[in-house]
């Protein structure tokens, strides 16, 4: 397990939200996702004509995790301009409870970065729904079909 650094992933998360592509809202906003093994990968949010067509920060840096190999997130740091920090919205707490539940939630101000909130993924999204409640996975479980 790596040490958190935390103030580092919350740097890491304000230099990728120089990357928002945020023409619509103009609202920019940066991930970091720290794993175990000690990587880091970020994102930020990209937006779309078609408004809901819209993916987060959180979302694009958890995507583009998953889909180079890298598992196991032990925190994930968010920065946008918004007092005390911007929180992840409900979709993103869904997805991050499903792939990144283990991880500490770290937010702050784009504009005062040494003051950092601190949540965990359960925490935000209690009793969330999960892979496991599906008749598929429950099957893979028990190793018997059930209507
Ligand atoms: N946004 C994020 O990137 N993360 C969140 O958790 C909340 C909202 C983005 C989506 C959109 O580009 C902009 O902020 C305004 O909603």
């Amino acid at each position: 397990m790596p040490k958190i650094n935390k103030l580092a992933l919350i740097h890491a998360a304000a230099k990728a939200r120089k990357s928002a592509v945020a023409s619509y809202s103009n609202f920019k906003v940066g991930a970091a996702l720290l794993t175990k093994a000690g990587h880091v990968i970020t994102g930020a949010n990209v937006e779309s004509a078609s408004y809901g067509l819209t993916c987060c920060a959180e979302r694009v840096a958890l995507f583009k995790a998953l889909t180079e190999g890298k598992k196991n997130f032990v925190a994930v740091a968010v920065v946008a301009r918004v007092k005390g920090g911007a929180m992840p919205c409900g979709a993103c707490r869904q997805l991050l409870a499903e792939y990144a539940p283990e991880a500490l939630v770290f937010t702050a101000d784009s504009r005062n970065l040494v003051q950092i909130r601190e949540h965990s993924v359960l925490e935000l999204l209690p009793g969330a729904f999960t892979g496991a409640a599906l008749p598929s996975r429950r099957r893979a479980k028990s190793g018997q079909v059930s209507a």
